[in-house]
């Protein structure tokens, strides 16, 4: 913004080392949560799920595949509201560690399975198909996104659909993922801020063995996808949108949510203000004629 030295410091100056944690920390750091805090959030969830305006179905018959599941609270959560076997996949170690233990915990029925792998790289025991494909807070994270939802098609049964839910996206205004470590927020900081800088904060003040050098490189991932990408991708690898909202959380404070739809209409600035995301997909049966998406609200 105004050439990295003085960028670095102004960043340094707003930062907080509250949250600094290694990855051993990090990977040491579960395990005392109470096995009743996830009834206790059940309404939460149940929330979650409304906000599909009825296109997340819950149902015992169906089988459900939670990719991105991370700590696997919200699998379990799916469970106890209805849903019937769950499988969840993620990556990072330390995450599915984390949800073992607490399936382990909890006595849930019909059984929920983790498994630790990069979903570019993992195909189903048996390539088995799943009537509901899950991701939440995950398709900001996974790399290369377009190829994600190419094989997202491998793993849906044929009348079987995709619900996502994600963001912030990168270039929304708090869409670098960082709240938590800097005193005052700045909006779309990781747009205003050269990465390398933005890095180089977040190691010395957050994550101080995260070697990661880009943003596609840190535990997790941040793949930064705008949502008009999102859009094109969607079309690109044959899904099309069952249901489509965004910025859903503006939906109680109508003066936003009216300004928020204005700007979601305007292409250019689309990208910059859509927070969120909930989308349900389905493999479309035939070429888009047009190939436009439905306009985005706060659903249709
Ligand atoms: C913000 S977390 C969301 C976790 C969970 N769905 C929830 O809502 O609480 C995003 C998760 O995506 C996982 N992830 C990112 N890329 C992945 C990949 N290629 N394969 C499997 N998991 C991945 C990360 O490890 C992380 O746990």
């Amino acid at each position: 913004m105004f050439g990295s030295t003085l960028d670095y410091f102004i960043l340094r100056q707003i930062a907080h080392r509250r949250n600094l944690a290694t990855e051993v920390q990090l990977d040491n750091a579960f395990g005392q949560e109470s096995s009743s805090s996830l009834e206790a959030e059940l309404p939460k969830f149940r929330k979650l799920v409304d906000r599909f305006e009825g296109h997340f179905p819950l149902l015992p018959g169906l089988r459900y595949l939670d990719m991105g599941c991370g700590t696997g609270e919200l699998t379990m959560a799916f469970a106890k509201l209805g849903a019937g076997a769950i499988t969840g996949v993620d990556f990072l170690p330390r995450n599915i560690d984390r949800a073992r233990t607490l399936a382990a915990r909890l006595d849930i029925d019909p059984p929920v399975r983790f498994i630790c792998q990069d979903l570019h790289a993992w195909r189903p025991a048996g390539d088995e198909r799943y009537d509901v494909l899950l991701s939440f807070d995950a398709l900001e994270h996974i790399e290369n996104p377009e190829r994600f939802l190419a094989k997202m098609a491998d793993f849906v049964a044929p009348d079987g659909i995709a619900v996502l839910a994600f963001g912030p996206l990168f270039h929304s205004p708090f869409g670098d993922h960082m709240w938590d470590f800097f005193r005052l927020q700045i909006p779309w900081r990781g747009m205003l801020f050269p990465e390398q800088v933005m890095l180089r904060v977040r190691r010395e003040c957050f994550r101080p063995t995260d070697p990661a050098k880009r943003y596609q490189d840190i535990a997790g991932g941040l793949n930064m996808m705008r949502y008009s990408e999102f859009l094109r991708i969607v079309r690109a690898t044959g899904w099309e949108f069952d249901y489509l909202a965004v910025n859903t959380f503006l939906n109680r404070i109508p003066v936003l949510r009216f300004l928020s739809d204005q700007l979601m209409r305007v292409p250019q600035l689309g990208d910059y203000f859509a927070h969120n995301v909930y989308a349900v997909l389905r493999r479309c049966q035939q070429t888009n004629a047009a190939g436009q998406g439905p306009e985005p609200g706060a659903g249709h």
